[in-house]
């Protein structure tokens, strides 16, 4: 359930669950490392006319990202965690937070004033210089120090910038496109259409506390009586959305747009025609109403763990497929592609009850309201990444899209969105 960087380094982390048994700097230095050198690639992909522009209008530019991911990093293991200086206090103010407000009035930075490219990857080369530094050299582990518990702030730092790995994807996503160019829809597996019956039993969500890093929301570990429950085998295709559409009017999907009297999928950088077998991507609003029109309605958080996790023998898995750590035979995630593919494409990362695609292919919806399991804390080195929404109005995703990073792979992992949020790269399944 640890975060596993890529390479020579994974296994030694993999085998050991908890930080810092087994974990070395060098893991640390090259993981961080790594992400950098990702995001660094993932921003070369933008055209840089873009920079400025803020494709999402409840988020901040472009530029705030390039900023915000190395400021978070100074902010947090170096200023609050290890109590030493930053670099620019005003890049580190203006860089701080900036997700998910409620509304553009709310917005953090509604002047829009932004420093120059230059000067934000100015900012950024002496920020990871420091940051190298302190991984290299500082103690980063001490259980005398809240932020240093278990290697709290090295973690958050590396998984929060993996995380932002995922928003620029969809940023990039909801760029204006020029028109598409049909490709052949994917086939999907015919088995994948079943419904699976799940018996009652016991789900496990969240992890111990102090067996290996995992973010404030997925602590402690919480077990849970499931009543029984039936649950589609893979998720909602675009086809299927495509009959809910005709039938009743409803709005077609954010990644829809039509040209010529045909549907297009907006993907990340292209759009073609589109994919009738692929998961549709929907607001949790829009997956509600579809699961009701069916007569049926989304799985809860718990409901998606027995899919996923449990086995008719009544134990509980790492993963859908078994222990074995994600590779990508299993899914479409760690950027395996772009954009969805046919559902049903990855039948060795199947769940023990034959259930498709539970990682990889689109985060899901579940019908469960974002809160803390009981005995949650707000973590140290970012008291507010969870608590702040703790609403009632952000709704629990699991799984993985194409461009979740393999390391935030792990079950215990909780997503949240507002339920009208129409940009992030999010399906469904049905259950009854
Ligand atoms: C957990 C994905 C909902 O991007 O809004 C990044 C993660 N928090 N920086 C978001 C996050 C602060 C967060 N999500
Ligand atoms: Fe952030």
């Amino acid at each position: 359930m640890v975060a596993a960087p890529r390479g020579a380094n994974r296994r030694k982390l993999m085998r050991h669950q908890a930080f810092p048994h087994g974990v070395t700097r060098d893991t640390l230095l090259d993981w961080f490392r790594a992400t950098r050198a990702r995001t660094r690639r993932l921003f070369e992909q933008l055209a840089p006319e873009a920079y400025y522009e803020r494709p999402i209008p409840l988020r901040n530019p472009f530029v705030f990202y390039e900023g915000h991911i190395p400021a978070f990093a100074v902010n947090t293991l170096l200023k609050l965690a290890l109590k030493r200086g930053g670099i620019d206090e005003r890049l580190e103010t203006l860089f701080a937070r900036g997700i998910d407000p409620e509304s553009e009035a709310a917005m953090k930075n509604p002047a829009d004033v932004w420093p120059s490219r230059d000067d934000v990857q100015a900012y950024a080369a002496e920020a990871d210089a420091l940051v190298e530094r302190a991984l290299a050299e500082e103690r980063l582990d001490d259980d005398t120090v809240p932020h240093l518990r278990g290697g709290e702030a090295a973690f958050t730092i590396i998984e929060h910038e993996l995380m932002h790995q995922e928003t620029l994807m969809y940023m990039v996503a909801a760029m204006p496109k020029e028109g598409g160019r049909p490709v052949r829809p994917p086939q999907a597996d015919e088995t994948s259409a079943l419904q699976i019956k799940i018996p009652a039993g016991r789900a496990t969500l969240g992890m111990p506390r102090d067996s290996a890093f995992g973010w404030d929301n997925e602590l402690p570990e919480l077990v849970v009586d499931v009543d029984a429950f039936e649950i589609d085998a893979r998720n909602v295709t675009n086809g299927e959305y495509l009959e809910f559409v005709e039938a009743t009017g409803a709005k077609a999907p954010h990644f829809w747009t039509r040209e010529n009297e045909a549907w297009l999928r907006r993907g990340v950088f292209e759009t073609s025609a589109l994919p009738l077998d692929a998961p549709v991507y929907v607001t949790h609003d829009e997956a509600s109403a579809y699961a009701r029109w069916k007569g049926a309605r989304l799985p809860s958080e718990a409901e998606y763990h027995r899919a996923a996790f449990g086995t008719p023998a009544g134990d509980e898995r790492l993963y859908p497929w078994g222990d074995e750590p994600p590779d990508a035979t299993r899914g479409n995630f760690d950027f395996a592609s772009w954009d969805p593919v046919a559902a049903g494409s990855y039948p060795a990362g199947m769940s023990a009850w034959g259930v498709h695609d539970l990682i990889g292919n689109g985060w899901e919806w579940t019908s469960s309201v974002f809160d803390g399991f009981p005995g949650f804390a707000p973590m140290p080195s970012y008291l507010q990444y969870s608590a702040d929404f703790f609403d009632n109005a952000h709704y629990v995703m699991k799984g993985a899209s194409p461009v979740t990073p393999r390391e935030l792979v792990r079950r215990s992992f909780r997503n949240w969105f507002r339920p009208n949020y129409p940009f992030v790269f999010a399906t469904f399944r049905c259950a009854r």
